[in-house]
């Protein structure tokens, strides 16, 4: 019998949902607790048209606009398996913290709405993806309406994403004439039938794609189109290679429909077949592995006020190796020093439970009282940091001042708390005053609400020319006091005291590293030298 810690790891799933707006996130992640049971979950699943939000839209603006601003963790069981699926924020203006969450994830689940093919956010978050190979399976959903053909649909994923494709399913119609799904592996076709929390499906076993049993479930003349494809495929289609889809070069595709819990359950099963556990994590100094005893972890994500009844922030680790025990010590790397983690939040439907243990690949939050910074990491042994989480350069900027000059120190300290989050960053001008910059211009809306709301500070915000922010450094001093000199309205530090230069135009970056020779420019602080 392997130690419980293997046992953990193997029955351990961490995933997430990158979609476009729209595609259908919200739905499938309920088809996804509905096959689980729903056991544990604490998410920003909401029910629209009740016009009731789930416990984890801890934020009025949320609320306000029915949008989901922040992120999530749910958890699951299903088939003896612990799934954890943190949900990222659908709004394409919060890509940044969407990318923080898929570096804690072990594999991705991509949502393509079938009408609509690869849309934009989509294209950005396999991206990240496919910088880390993080293993990608592929959804197409919406085949109960009138959908693209879906070879067109996997070309484009070819083309646009670069990634191959393998159907591991393949849809027999579409739309009002759309039969069911056939997979390819078993030889099943599964009959579809409308109906929002259906979990059972009739099956038929085919003796395989040209079995003309087919025709007595396909609609018009869907049965031919159906063979023509699968024809096709079999000749010039990818096989499904689990070696490729592990190192994030192939993704296999289900075909189905979210809203009518079709298809979902393929994806699952499959899922739970070939979908990576916790995986070994890179830190700089080694890479770690899930088995290793001593618990490891980092945090990727800050979340504030999640419930405005505790006024608290939580800090989301991912556990990535050993056991962690609720009051247990560990080593706070960046602070180098010793903290106890005694008050830790495990994410339970509606309450925040108090959790007790933790293994691999789980997420554990941390009541934060500020020690906390996304990126830091923890070891129960020696000091590891681990790496990977991005850092982006702003590409939106706003000037804050004050509409009540008297409240300078709330109004530093709430920016300071969001800075911690990762949902903004400020610039303190060296010629005075403050800019702030974020990656998607929504943030500047939740950034003044939040202000008000929790800090009572309001800010009044304000446009500025500024159209991306180069961190600078130079080896010689004169000519980093030169550069200042001729760009004073242009350079600022950040809050960790770095320098950094906001350039009005790219034009204006290539004229500076053309004018200063000497200087060095990042768009990632941490790159710049010590
Ligand atoms: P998101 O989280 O990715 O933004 O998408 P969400 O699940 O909210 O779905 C977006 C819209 O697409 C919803 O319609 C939803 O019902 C619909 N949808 C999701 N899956 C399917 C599917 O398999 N087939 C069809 N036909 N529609 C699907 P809505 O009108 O915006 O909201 P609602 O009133 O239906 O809730």
């Amino acid at each position: 019998m392997p130690p419980e810690i293997e046992q953990r790891i193997a029955r351990q799933r961490t995933f997430a949902i990158i979609s476009h707006p729209d595609a259908g996130k919200t739905t499938i992640t309920e088809k996804l607790l509905l096959f689980g049971g729903a056991i544990q979950m604490a998410g920003t699943v909401k029910s629209r048209k009740s016009g009731r939000y789930a416990t984890s839209d801890w934020m009025e603006i949320e609320k306000q606009r029915g949008i989901s601003v922040t992120s999530s963790v749910m958890t699951f069981l299903y088939k003896g398996f612990n799934i954890t699926l943190l949900d990222t924020p659908g709004h394409q203006d919060f890509s940044e913290d969407t990318y923080r969450v898929l570096t804690a994830v072990d594999s991705a689940l991509m949502l393509i709405d079938g009408a609509k093919g690869v849309e934009a956010q989509t294209k950005k978050l396999l991206e990240v993806c496919r910088m880390r190979n993080t293993p990608v399976m592929t959804f197409i959903n919406k085949f109960d309406r009138q959908c693209r053909s879906p070879f067109e649909l996997l070309d484009e994923i070819e083309e646009v994403l670069g990634i191959q494709t393998s159907p591991i399913t393949w849809p027999v119609g579409m739309g009002s004439e759309f039969a069911g799904v056939y997979h390819r592996q078993t030889k099943k076709l599964r009959i579809f039938k409308e109906g929002a929390d259906r979990k059972e499906f009739d099956e038929v076993q085919l003796t395989g794609w040209d079995d003309l049993l087919l025709d007595k479930y396909a609609i018009g003349t869907w049965g031919a189109q159906f063979r023509e494809e699968m024809e096709l495929l079999e000749g010039a289609g990818s096989a499904f290679d689990p070696e490729s889809y592990l190192g994030g070069l192939q993704t296999p595709v289900f075909f189905g429909s979210a809203m009518n819990s079709f298809g979902v359950q393929e994806f699952l099963d499959d899922f739970l077949r070939y979908a990576p556990g916790p995986l070994p994590r890179p830190a700089l100094e080694r890479f770690v592995a899930p088995e290793e005893p001593k618990l490891t972890g980092f945090i990727f994500k800050i979340q504030a006020n999640m419930d405005p009844a505790h006024r608290d922030r939580v800090a989301f680790l991912r556990v990535c190796s050993g056991k962690f025990e609720k009051g247990m010590k560990v080593n706070h790397v960046r602070l180098e020093r010793q903290i106890k983690l005694s008050k830790v939040m495990g994410f339970l439907a509606q309450d925040r439970e108090q959790l007790d243990e933790a293994w691999p690949g789980e997420i554990i939050g941390l009541y934060d009282t500020g020690l906390f910074k996304i990126g830091d990491s923890f070891s129960e042994g020696e000091p590891l940091n681990f790496t990977g989480i991005p850092h982006f350069s702003p590409e939106h900027f706003m000037r804050v001042r004050l509409a009540n000059p008297l409240k300078t120190k709330q109004l530093e300290k709430g920016l300071q708390q969001l800075t911690e989050e990762g949902a903004t960053q400020v610039f303190k001008l060296q010629s005075g005053g403050l800019v702030l910059g974020v990656v998607g211009v929504l943030q500047f809306e939740v950034i003044k609400f939040r202000l008000l709301g929790e800090y009572g500070v309001e800010g009044v915000f304000e446009p500025v020319g500024y159209q991306l922010a180069r961190w600078y450094h130079a080896t010689d001093l004169k000519v980093k006091k030169d550069f200042e000199s001729r760009y004073v309205g242009q350079v600022a530090i950040d809050v960790d005291q770095k320098p950094i230069f906001l350039c009005n135009s790219p034009w204006d970056l290539d004229y500076a590293k053309e004018k200063f020779k000497g200087m060095q420019f990042f768009a990632n602080s941490d790159h710049i030298p010590a």
